[in-house]
């Protein structure tokens, strides 16, 4: 039997299939904006809120006064209550890009990590991380030595990742690899406002709904509608993806 983490996210365990593989690392691609920050701080609220289960939300984008504003302007209003109480553990970018050298704050983070009683992560954004090496190399190797030490310890994790297109012209990137999940956050703009996406690309081990469905970002945070939006991928000129 697989092990399921729920996001509690409306619809959104529905098209998984029940929820995300315990332990496993999904990445959640979109362009700015897309909701990624608010899926990940839903994901984490959630834990608590529904399946008390502590989480880790490590941003190096945003400050702690930041999250808390974020997640209450779409109604996570005890976030502040969890973060006091220690469900929900918050490194924003002044500890994580601190006086420390950035693999020396990594190194503590993973120390952290071991054997704690947290059992959801999200990275916001992997597009930051990324920023800290020069070296190409040493990017990969704390990348894998990241995703290893998560899984170790029992994190099922979120990733966020700024990739607008689905299939990127650049080369993909190791992480599209090293995850087990893909999740693409869609946005297009219509007459009407934006319209929003979710498409899950790809989940291991688990039978997902790989089609396109509609979602909205509103008081209450994501909601994702199960009917299966109404143009295909591949033969409309007004799909997302492009
Ligand atoms: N209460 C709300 N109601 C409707 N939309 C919201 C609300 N709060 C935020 N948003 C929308 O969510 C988007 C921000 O999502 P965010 O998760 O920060 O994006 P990303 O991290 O992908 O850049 C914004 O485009 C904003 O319009
Ligand atoms: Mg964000």
């Amino acid at each position: 039997m697989i092990e399921l983490t729920k996001t509690g996210i409306d619809g959104l365990d529905e098209i998984l299939n029940g929820g995300i593989v315990k332990d496993s690392t999904t990445l959640v691609s979109g362009n700015p904006g897309a909701g990624k920050s608010i899926l990940g701080l839903q994901y984490i609220y959630n834990g608590v809120d529904m399946f008390d289960e502590k989480g880790i939300y490590l941003s190096f984008e945003e400050n702690q006064e930041d999250l808390r504003e974020a997640a209450e302007s779409i109604g996570l209003d005890k976030w502040p209550e969890y973060v006091e109480r220690g469900d929900i553990l918050v490194y924003d970018k002044r500890e994580l890009l601190g006086e420390h050298d950035f693999s020396s704050s990594l190194d503590m983070l993973l120390e952290d990590f071991k054997d704690s009683e947290y059992e959801r992560l999200v990275l916001d954004s992997l597009a930051m991380f990324n920023l800290f090496f020069d070296d190409e190399r040493e990017r990969r190797t704390y990348l894998l030595k990241f995703s290893d030490i998560l899984k170790e310890n029992g994190l099922t994790t979120l990733m966020t990742n700024e990739q607008g297109a689905v299939f990127p012209k650049s080369e993909i990137g190791l992480e599209n690899y090293l995850t087990d999940g893909n999740i693409y956050l869609l946005q297009t703009p219509t007459d009407s406002g934006v319209k929003r996406y979710v498409w899950v690309a790809k989940m291991r081990k688990q039978d997902i709904e790989t089609d396109i469905f509609p979602m909205e970002i509103s008081w209450g945070g994501i909601t994702v509608h199960d009917n299966a939006s109404e143009f295909s991928m591949m033969n409309h000129g007004d799909s997302p993806l492009e």
